[in-house]
């Protein structure tokens, strides 16, 4: 599956693009306007001086002896005129020159008039009914130099302009997005039992009819699995009665009849009846794995807990359960204490009855909150054992059995937030079962 794009990533992207493009036309367009007024500033400047210069150079040529030679104008101080003139007369003889200038980028004829050449722009002017005309240059690469200052100027923001617009939007998207944020972490730390309504204040208007959404899909999700579960819930409660009173009267029956095959089928019945009420049992036991209220809201003692059920069920295991527990250690956990009850109940059990019979079954608790029951017996494959936490799935053992024991626990298990693993053989021996629960501990309630 493609990533999913980020839309914090998006806009900042997209807006800084978009700022920076029409900055960039925006510059353009500053640009070119700029040029226009330069060029109609530096034109009127070439004329001005053009106008100032000539009637003085025209006086000079008068009051001159009539010598021939050309008169560069000497500068005053040395300098880079960016203004050159000449001073020639109709046929094209040098009268005057600016002392840098260079004949060769003016028109070969005088010219009036604005004019352009390669390199130069020229303005020409004349004098004494067209005998004397003057002729001012300007360097087209002056223009050029002036215009792209300017260009510069109006660009070089943008280099400031588009790391500052990527954090600001950067940051502006993430301040919108932050009920969003916290909407997913509301969704993401919540238990795997947990379907009341979420509820999160301030989301975005695009976002808020989602999160509804979200809420009314929870309800009937929440409702559909109430009804599931009450079903089942209270066909095996309904179902226990009748089954008490029928085995009841069977074995009765039992009894009173001959010995003989009808007591034998009479007994035969007696054996159905049983295991129908063990699934009874099993079913209401996970029915109430599966609802809610599997946390306490104070923390319990899993090691008085688990002597209790050892105790209880050692009754009739005898000799072959062996419990160890941490020292006097309390080992604390807001698990209730039914449900601990039925999960470790099931367990032992199982171990109880899938183990090898001549051989002990060690249950353990740690300081850390590890529960393990571990039987000696046959491994299983790996298949095998991938599959048994499921609803009704057996593994072939001759023993009786529902095939909901291991689906019980490991639905407690998740719902506590405990993680429930199986191993076959145990890890370090060449056979035997072990379930292993990592519990959540819990600190002690505060003393009041
Ligand atoms: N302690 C154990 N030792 C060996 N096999 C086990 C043990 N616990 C469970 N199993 C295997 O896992 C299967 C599923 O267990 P479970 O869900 O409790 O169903 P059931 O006990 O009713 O058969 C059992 O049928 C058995 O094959
Ligand atoms: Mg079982």
């Amino acid at each position: 599956m493609k990533a999913a794009a980020s839309l914090q990533k998006r806009l900042s992207l997209g807006l800084t693009l978009m700022l920076g493009v029409l900055w960039l036309v925006a510059s353009v367009t500053a640009g070119l306007v700029v040029q226009g007024e330069l060029n109609e500033a530096f034109d009127s400047a070439l004329e001005e001086t053009a106008q100032r210069i000539l009637p003085l150079a025209v006086l000079e040529i008068i009051n001159r002896d009539a010598s021939d030679a050309a008169q560069h104008i000497a500068a005053l101080q040395a300098h880079n005129e960016y203004l050159t003139y000449l001073v020639r007369d109709n046929n094209g003889k040098i009268l005057m020159q600016s002392h840098d200038a260079n004949p060769a980028v003016f028109n070969p004829l005088p010219v009036e008039g604005f004019s352009n050449t390669a390199s130069h722009r020229l303005y020409g002017a004349s004098a004494l009914r067209e005998s004397v005309f003057i002729e001012v240059a300007e360097s087209l690469k002056h223009r050029r130099e002036a215009a792209l200052d300017a260009s510069r100027a109006l660009l070089l923001p943008l280099l400031g302009l588009i790391p500052l617009s990527l954090l600001g939007c950067w940051l502006m998207v993430r301040f919108s997005l932050r009920s969003v944020l916290a909407y997913r972490r509301a969704i993401e730390t919540r238990g795997a039992g947990d379907l009341s309504p979420i509820e999160v204040a301030n989301l975005p208007a695009e976002i808020a009819p989602l999160a509804a959404a979200v809420n009314h899909l929870l309800e009937r999700l929440r409702s559909a699995l109430e009804a599931e579960r009450s079903f089942t819930a209270n066909s095996a409660h309904e179902l226990r009665t009748p089954l008490a009173a029928t085995l009841a009267q069977i074995q009765r029956l039992r009894r009173e009849a001959p010995a003989g095959p009808l007591q034998v089928r009479a007994g035969q019945i007696e054996a159905s009846l049983r295991g129908l009420a063990r699934l009874c049992e099993k079913l209401m036991q996970l029915a109430k794995a599966e609802g809610g209220g599997l946390l306490a809201t104070s923390p319990q003692d899993l090691a008085l807990l688990s002597s209790y059920v050892v105790e209880e069920l050692g009754r009739t295991a005898g000799e072959r359960l062996k419990l160890s527990l941490p020292g006097n250690d309390h080992v604390l956990s807001n698990i209730d204490p039914d449900a601990f009850a039925i999960l470790l109940r099931n367990l032992i059990e199982n171990a109880l009855k899938h183990g090898a019979s001549d051989q002990p079954v060690a249950v353990s608790l740690s300081s850390s909150g590890l529960l393990r029951i571990s039987n000696a017996g046959p491994a299983l494959p790996a298949t095998v054992l991938a599959q048994l936490s499921g609803r009704f799935v057996r593994g072939n053992s001759q023993a009786e059995g529902s095939g909901l024991g291991l689906a019980i626990a490991t639905t407690i298990a998740r719902g506590v937030g405990a993680s429930l693993s199986l191993a076959s053989p145990v890890p370090g021996l060449p056979d035997g079962f072990a379930v292993s629960v990592q519990f959540v501990l819990s600190s002690p309630a505060p003393m009041l």
